[in-house]
């Protein structure tokens, strides 16, 4: 996606099926197992309506009757995950982006600064000339989502979107004042941040939730 002089997109995935699971994710009493269940098909749900627009390119093929023309993805995919609630959703992403390679980005909290330290890289050969998706179910403050996109950039990464379950209005402004080509993509956008920096009303510590801890 070729984006740069046009205005920072957010586009909220507004369907019927998001929307329910979102419901189950957000309520309390959802216990792990159920919790999981609906973050992987609303994994799966967001990758149809976020790949909307990834380009193809006509080739040539033969049916067994005749020749014709198909289609293939113009650029791999690659996949990359934010550690650790970012790993929840990469299946649901897989299942349907069979091929895509998954790279990894591990990012932790400094308790005094408050800004998150890089621990973790791992990136395919491949990420220069792919379509990027970087995958973060909770935008908050904003900061994870823009040092994730901005060691993308650093590695060679040029097409990038980034999928989020929900986002608030403060990180939604603050990864575009640092990535205003890079589209959000999210389930929601909710109301806000509390002191704590949770997003409101949410549905709590995603990787608490996603891996029982
Ligand atoms: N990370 C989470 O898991 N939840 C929030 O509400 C904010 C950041």
């Amino acid at each position: 996606m070729d984006t740069p002089a046009s205005a920072p997109r957010t586009v909220v995935l507004d369907h019927p099926l998001i929307r329910a699971r979102l419901t189950e994710l957000r309520r309390v009493s959802t216990e792990t197992l159920h919790f999981r269940q609906a973050l992987h098909d609303i994994a799966q749900l967001m990758t149809y309506e976020l790949t909307r627009d990834l380009e193809t390119e006509p080739f040539e093929i033969e049916t067994p009757i005749r020749k014709t023309e198909g289609a293939r993805l113009k650029r791999p995919v690659t996949l990359v995950p934010v550690l650790r609630a970012g790993a929840g959703m990469l299946n649901g992403f897989t299942e349907i982006l069979s091929d895509a390679a998954v790279a990894f980005i591990g990012l932790y909290r400094d308790e005094e600064s408050l800004r998150p330290r890089p621990y973790y890289s791992n990136f395919p050969p491949t990420l220069g000339e792919s379509d990027v998706i970087l995958i973060d179910p909770m935008l908050a403050t904003g900061h994870s989502g823009a040092e994730a996109a901005a060691q993308l950039k650093n590695a060679g990464a040029t097409r990038i979107r980034f999928a989020t379950l929900i986002a608030a209005p403060e990180g939604v402004a603050e990864f575009h004042s640092r990535h205003p080509d890079i589209p959000i993509f999210t389930a929601s956008v909710d109301e806000g941040l509390n002191e704590k920096a949770y997003i409101v009303p949410g549905l709590g510590d995603a990787g608490d939730r996603y891996f029982g801890t």
